[in-house]
């Protein structure tokens, strides 16, 4: 029969990353050019139908900036779900050195059965790479493969693999 799961599912990643942006869309399916950085955390809930199951996805949108990082272990404790964001346009690659971070913090603390998606965001913006863009997509697949993450590019200004990213979650949360 069709099983009801409720999922907590946290956002983490560098500032600017596009963390609000991407639960704003994916909630309310929306976008706003001057999203405001965030303070502490926000939540919110949708609700996702998959084949054999309806999912509560329970979300934490956290804050990037370093001085809320002593709180990111109450937003990632008990989750069974995690998106880790970066800005694949950010410079020297600092967004997903980030990343990186977070994906050891989460595997060194977290739950470890967690699902882990990896999001390479504002890929709308995929012309402002020039020349890396096909070496930083493969760095990341490789990373995410390797650390046991999967990996999308994500844009929450076009949409682009917005829901899917939450999809892949859903379908691959345990049944119990
Ligand atoms: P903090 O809350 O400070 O940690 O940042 P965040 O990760 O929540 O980033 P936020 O969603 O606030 O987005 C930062 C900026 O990037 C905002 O001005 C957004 O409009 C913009 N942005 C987010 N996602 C995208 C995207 O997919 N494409 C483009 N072009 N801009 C984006
Ligand atoms: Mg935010």
């Amino acid at each position: 029969g069709n099983k009801n799961i409720n999922a907590k599912l946290v956002l983490l990643g560098d500032v600017g990353a596009g963390k609000s942006s991407l639960v704003l869309r994916f909630v309310k399916g929306q976008f706003v050019e001057f999203q405001e950085s965030t303070i502490g955390a926000a939540f919110f809930s949708q609700t996702l139908a998959v084949n054999d199951a309806t999912v509560k996805f329970e979300i934490w949108d956290t804050a990037g900036q370093e001085r809320y990082h002593s709180l990111a272990p109450m937003y990632y404790r008990g989750a069974a779900a995690a998106i880790i964001v970066y800005d694949i346009t950010n410079q020297a690659s600092a967004s997903f050195e980030r990343a990186k971070k977070w994906v050891q913090e989460l595997q060194a603390q977290g739950n470890p059965n967690m699902v882990m998606a990896l999001a390479g965001n504002k890929a709308d913006l995929l012309d402002a790479r020039k020349v890396t863009a096909e070496a930083s997509t493969l760095d990341a697949q490789v990373y995410a493969q390797e650390n046991g993450l999967f990996f999308m590019e994500t844009s929450a200004k076009t949409a682009s693999n917005v829901n899917d990213i939450f999809y892949e979650i859903a379908k691959r949360l345990p049944r119990v």
